[in-house]
């Protein structure tokens, strides 16, 4: 049994059978696996719980959810107790999506005889994001080895590029970013990342494919950027950015539609986001697959 909460802490050979499964489930062949699986979201979400309910279920695995303000974290229990909970009542394991970091983590991996699979624990990892995206990049060109991806907009509070710039790099992608300064986190570079563009359209003209960042409202305590229209001049995909786009663009949703992309742009021909979304459900279930075999 093993726990995902990090991508960091997988290696290339982890990577490569996660995806080698997805693949595998993606073709038609689905195990099936026992065990009850409980779902704590304690932040909102639609893709992620929705399709990793749906992913248990098709692995024959039971769910059982518990959501926000249902949970007795509000009335002061602690996680690490939480989970003691789950695992007295004898689940397999628990997909938890938290608002706080979850770091460090390996004490309470070890006191815990559950695997944990992190859907999102506040400004710090989305593992599985992470991996949708570098299962759709790969089915988009193949191999990544020198590809140019670049991240754009809120990279402070982005847990989704905290997760995927460590997976592109092991697959050989330079990676960029672009947003505004006071969105861009002053360690940047040690994360992974080649290059730092303050114009996006100069980005735009080194990159083979474009993965947008939500603008992260709930998070933004102080004033990064003078206004959402000139957050979306500035950064946004326009209709003018989309006809000079060279690839194709991402965004892990859900999309800020006039600040993060133009509403209409947003199932046109150079977007992977339904991709993205439907490859959630094959990644999710390898992932399962992989924590609980
Ligand atoms: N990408 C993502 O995590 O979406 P949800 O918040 O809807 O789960």
């Amino acid at each position: 049994m093993k726990s995902l909460i990090s991508t960091r802490d997988l290696s290339r050979e982890d990577v490569e059978r996660i995806l080698n499964y997805a693949q595998q489930i993606k073709g038609g062949d689905v195990p099936q696996l026992e065990g009850d699986v409980a779902l704590l979201f304690m932040e909102p979400s639609t893709r992620t719980r929705i399709s990793f309910e749906k992913a248990c279920r098709k692995l024959g695995l039971e769910t059982y959810t518990v959501v926000g303000e249902s949970s007795s974290m509000v009335k002061g229990e602690s996680f690490f107790d939480t989970l003691k909970t789950f695992e007295a009542l004898g689940f397999s394991s628990v997909v938890f999506r938290v608002p706080f970091v979850l770091f460090p983590y390996e004490d309470l991996v070890k006191n815990l005889s559950l695997s944990l699979v992190n859907a999102g624990d506040g400004t710090h990892q989305h593992p599985t994001q992470g991996l949708i995206d570098l299962f759709t990049l790969l089915e988009e060109f193949g191999s990544l080895e020198g590809l140019r991806v670049l991240y754009v907009g809120d990279i402070t509070h982005s847990r989704v590029f905290r997760s995927g710039v460590h997976l592109l790099n092991a697959f050989g992608v330079k990676v960029s970013v672009c947003g505004p300064r006071t969105l861009i986190p002053r360690e940047v570079k040690s994360l992974g990342v080649e290059e730092v563009f303050d114009d996006i359209d100069e980005a735009l003209e080194n990159s083979d494919a474009v993965i947008w960042l939500r603008l992260q409202k709930e998070r933004q305590k102080e004033n990064f950027i003078p206004s959402e229209r000139s957050y979306f001049r500035q950064f946004g995909l326009t209709v003018e950015r989309y006809e000079k786009l060279r690839g194709k663009f991402l965004h892990p949703g859900p999309v800020n539609r006039e600040i993060d992309i133009d509403g209409r742009l947003m199932y046109s021909e150079k977007s992977l986001i339904q991709k993205q979304v439907e490859n959630g459900l094959y990644v999710r279930m390898a992932v399962m697959r992989w924590c609980l075999e």
